[in-house]
């Protein structure tokens, strides 16, 4: 024999020898109680939806929404994010803080049928109601950061009253998650949480996303406000940031392409770290699996694992009710 073979006295392939060995040692989980299924409410009463350009994904109606999440319910999922829209588009995107906007009343109608058994996140932003189509309001070339934030607290505001367990600001105003707390808390909002996307980068991967609100800027991109991808550093400042405005989630968008980001995070957080895989990566895995190149389940958990392995501790995705209902875990 040769003398390599012999000095082979440890052998890494033990551990993955049977199925039941490599699950013994296996380092990362994923569960369905870690994933929080997103939602866009429909701006009209209708009962479903498609969007062009994202499989298997449509606006719902409100009754067929609450519907879903029941069923959804029953399968295990129990974490949700709503987006929503309006037709009415302003400068300021005032339709968003309206009490019954459609996101608000998409808050009320779920805690009537179904008590507190979902958690509600609602998003925060201006962007879908806005005439221009940014995240907050916009002066000359730029969107002014203290301007827009009395009206992202009066949109958390008027989510809180509807009854949504967590808030989700996702424009990247400086000072915004401070703003927020503030006025939550002088509302008697107390117990309402903010989810912080403390890391969202300016990112090619929200093409699908925004079809489904029609919310593409005008005029100018989002590398005003969100972040460079060039940069890894700048999501530890964020962080301190969102952290001493009280921030009870922080979380880094979108997930696959920033791993690192979410291991840096996860490292230096004492709240608990998100990751949004976002509509692009969902449309990836998709569209690979229509033109029969990797198998849709596998690739989906292969992804999702790994922004686990990275330190996600909750992950939001578009998969998620799939998952649970179709048993993929
Ligand atoms: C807008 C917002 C975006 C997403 C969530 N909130 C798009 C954007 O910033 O242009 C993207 C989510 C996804 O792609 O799934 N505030
Ligand atoms: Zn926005």
């Amino acid at each position: 024999m040769p003398a390599a073979m012999q000095s082979l006295t440890i052998r890494p392939r033990r551990l993955r020898a049977t199925a039941s060995i490599r699950s013994l040692v296996a380092q990362t989980t994923l569960a369905v109680d870690q994933l929080i299924q997103p939602y866009f409410v429909a701006e009209r009463d209708v009962d479903r939806e498609p969007i062009e350009g994202f499989t298997g994904i449509h606006r719902w109606g409100i009754d067929a929404l609450t519907d879903e999440i029941a069923t959804d319910l029953v399968h295990g999922v129990r974490h949700f994010l709503l987006f929503g829209s309006s037709p009415e588009r302003d400068e300021r995107g005032s339709a968003a803080s309206a009490a019954d906007s459609r996101v608000a009343q998409a808050v009320r109608r779920l805690r009537e049928r179904l008590g507190d058994a979902p958690t509600l996140f609602t998003d925060v932003c201006l962007c879908s109601y806005t005439s221009h189509g940014h995240c907050g309001v916009v002066k000359g070339a730029q969107v002014d950061n203290d301007a827009t934030l009395s009206r992202l607290a009066a949109v958390a505001c008027a989510h809180a009253a509807a009854g949504a367990d967590f808030v989700a600001p996702s424009d990247m105003m400086d000072g915004r998650v401070g703003a927020i707390r503030t006025a939550l808390d002088d509302a008697g909002f107390a117990n309402v949480g903010i989810l912080a996307y403390t890391a969202k980068y300016a990112s090619a991967y929200y093409g699908p996303f925004r079809n489904a609100l029609d919310s593409s800027p005008e005029g100018f991109d989002r590398a005003g406000y969100q972040m460079d991808f060039r940069n890894r550093r700048e999501a530890l400042r964020e962080l301190d940031l969102d952290l001493d405005e009280g921030a009870d989630l922080v979380m880094v968008k979108p997930a696959l392409a920033y791993l690192d980001v979410v291991a840096d995070l996860a490292a230096a957080s004492d709240v608990p770290v998100c990751a949004y895989s976002v509509s692009g990566e969902y449309e990836m895995v998709k569209q690979m699996a229509r033109v029969g190149l990797a198998d849709e389940r596998a690739l989906a958990i292969e992804n999702l694992t790994a922004i686990r392995r990275a330190g996600a501790q909750a992950i939001l995705t578009y998969f998620a009710s799939t998952i649970a209902r179709e048993r993929w875990l």
